[in-house]
C-alpha cells in the first residue's frame, strides 16, 4: 500500500519501557500501527493490550532481548516488510555505578548493551531507511552522554557514544532524506530510577512521552526532554575541569 493511504506505521524497540509505552499509546491514540519489541513477554503484551483499546490499526509483537543480534536483521525485515516510517530505539539499562567501578566486566556489560548492540541494531535500520530514502529514526539516549559525571559515568560514556554516532548517522543518511532524532531526557520517574533520590527536575513518562513525540513528528535534530535541560546541560558543560572535578555530582 502506498505509504500515504496507510496508517503511519511506527517500531519501537524497548517497547515495555515507561517512557515510551507512553510514547506508543500518542501513535495508537492516533491510529497508527505499531511493532513493539520487548525483552519481557509479558509486560510486552500487557503493552499490546493497552495499545489496541486506545486505538491502534494494528499491533505486532516480537520479543527480543537488544543483546541477541542473531535475530536483529529479521526483526527490521519484519518492521520494514509493510513500509515503516518512524522506528523509535528506547530500550536502555542504568548499571550500578558502584558495581562497574569495582568490575570491569560489569561496566564492559554496561556498554555493550547501551552502546555496542545498540549500534548494531542502529545499522541495520538506518541501511533500510536509507535503501528506501524516507523515514525516521529516533533514539533516546540521555542528558547523562553530555558531561561525564563521577555518579553514572559508564551509563554517561555509552550515551555519550550513541549520541555521537547518531550524529554522525544523520550527516550521512539527511542526503537520503532520512531524518535522526536524538532524544536526551534529563531525570524520568521510571522504574529505572525508581531506587534513586527523587530529583527536583523529574519529569514523568508521559510528559516525556508528548514531548518525545513533538520531537519525532517534527523531525527535530537533538532535542531535550523537556526542554529546559537544553540550557541546564549548557551550563554544566561550561564549567571548567579544574572546577568540575571538585564538586558531589
Ligand atoms: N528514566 C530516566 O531518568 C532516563 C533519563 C535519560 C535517558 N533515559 C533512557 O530512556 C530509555 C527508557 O528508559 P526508562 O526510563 O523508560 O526506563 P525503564 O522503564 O526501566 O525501561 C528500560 C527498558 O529497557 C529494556 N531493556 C533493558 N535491557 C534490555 C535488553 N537487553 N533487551 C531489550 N530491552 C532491554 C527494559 O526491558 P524489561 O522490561 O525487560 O526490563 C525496559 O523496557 C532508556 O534508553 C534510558 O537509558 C532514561
Amino acid at each position: 500500500m502506498a505509504a500515504e493511504l496507510r496508517p503511519r506505521r511506527v517500531l519501537i524497540v524497548g517497547a515495555t519501557s515507561a517512557i515510551a509505552a507512553e510514547v506508543a499509546r500518542l501513535y495508537a491514540g492516533r491510529g497508527a500501527s505499531l511493532v513493539l519489541t520487548g525483552r519481557n513477554p509479558a509486560r510486552l503484551a500487557a503493552v499490546e493490550a493497552d495499545l489496541r483499546v486506545r486505538g491502534a490499526a494494528s499491533v505486532e509483537t516480537e520479543v527480543l532481548d537488544v543483546l541477541d543480534r542473531d535475530r536483529h536483521a529479521s526483526i527490521v525485515k519484519r518492521a520494514f516488510a509493510g513500509g515503516l516510517d518512524v522506528a523509535l530505539v528506547a530500550h536502555g539499562d542504568l548499571p550500578d555505578q558502584q558495581r562497574c567501578q569495582a568490575d570491569p566486566g560489569e561496566a564492559a556489560r554496561a556498554l555493550e548493551l547501551n552502546l555496542v548492540a545498540t549500534v548494531e541494531l542502529l545499522t541495520l535500520l538506518a541501511n533500510e531507511f536509507e535503501a528506501r530514502r524516507s523515514g525516521t529514526l529516533a533514539v533516546i539516549t540521555s542528558v547523562a552522554g553530555d558531561r561525564g559525571r563521577q555518579s553514572n559515568y559508564v551509563y554517561g560514556a555509552a550515551k555519550a557514544g550513541l549520541s555521537v554516532f547518531l550524529q554522525g548517522l544523520r550527516q550521512r543518511v539527511h542526503a537520503a532524506g532520512v531524518s535522526v532524532v536524538t532524544l536526551k531526557p534529563g531525570f524520568v520517574d521510571t522504574p529505572m530510577t525508581a531506587h534513586l533520590p527523587r530529583n527536583p527536575l523529574a519529569s514523568s513518562p508521559r510528559r516525556a512521552a508528548g514531548a518525545i513525540h513533538r520531537a519525532i513528528e517534527s523531525r527535530r535534530e537533538v532535542a531535550y526532554i523537556p526542554w529546559f535541560w537544553r540550557p541546564v546541560m549548557a551550563l554544566i558543560r561550561a564549567l571548567p575541569e579544574s572546577l568540575f572535578k571538585r564538586l558531589q555530582l
